[in-house]
């Protein structure tokens, strides 16, 4: 068994713990106020599409780009994450797209936060805390308002996946999910699964994740009667 490794990032198991995310993201290049923020997560801007924009959640966003997209599309957005420096960089970020008014950052780790409030649509997209990663799912899940969504965008188990990140940047297992494992932790009195997608895609360079992407979509609504 390898050895756990916090705030590493080659060789034993990650972690995934505030030390581990907080080296993570001070050590990668940092987009700037000034740089183009990239393109949203193509399956966000799908799975949104279709939704009346209101308040929404982004656990684990990271520098920002889904939770600035959603807040150019209307919504009032949270963005939360364990990394203060992402949080910063996503801030600077949101102000030079002239929609800071419309995000509150939250430094929180989601595995332990208890929010006070509710959203129309939580969403996560490649977040791997140190909890298992279904469980973490289901936390996100309870925070999502009656009638609302939740969104999924996580790396699909399979093959590809293995104890610790590899030079192609592929996630370890711990930090994967399949759409079976997804769905049937979504109590089926509660939750109407809209989407349940495996899906591939190509980056490209110069992304957070680049190369080829083995992902699980799962977007589901909460009966607006369940007030649980
Ligand atoms: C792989 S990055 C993905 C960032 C962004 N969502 C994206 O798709 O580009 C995972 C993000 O989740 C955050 N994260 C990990 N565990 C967390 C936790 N327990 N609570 C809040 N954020 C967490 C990390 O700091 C990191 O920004």
């Amino acid at each position: 068994m390898p050895p756990r490794v916090s705030g590493g990032t080659l060789g034993g198991v990650h972690d995934f713990d505030q030390t581990y995310w907080e080296t993570h993201w001070r050590e990668s290049p940092l987009p700037t106020a000034g740089s183009r923020v990239p393109p949203p997560n193509p399956y966000v801007v799908d799975e949104t599409r279709d939704l009346t924009p209101g308040t929404a959640l982004d656990a684990g966003c990271g520098v920002g780009s889904e939770a600035i997209w959603l807040a150019g599309q209307g919504w009032k957005v949270t963005g939360v994450d364990i990394s203060a420096t992402a949080l910063e960089a996503a801030a600077d970020r949101a102000h030079a797209a002239a929609v800071s008014e419309k995000i509150e950052w939250i430094e929180a780790d989601a595995s332990a936060w208890e929010p006070s409030q509710r959203w129309d649509l939580v969403m996560t997209n490649y977040a791997h805390p140190a909890i298992p990663q279904l469980d973490f799912y289901l936390r996100l899940a309870q925070w999502v308002a009656p009638g609302g969504t939740i969104l999924i965008v996580g790396h699909r188990s399979g093959d590809h996946d293995h104890g610790s990140h590899d030079e192609a940047g592929h996630p370890p297992h711990e930090a994967t999910a399949t759409l079976d494992g997804i769905t049937s932790r979504l109590d089926a009195a509660i939750w109407r699964i809209e989407t349940a997608a495996d899906r591939t895609r190509n980056t490209g360079g110069g992304h957070a994740h680049s190369g080829t992407l083995h992902d699980v979509v799962v977007r589901a609504t909460r009966r607006a009667d369940d007030h649980q």
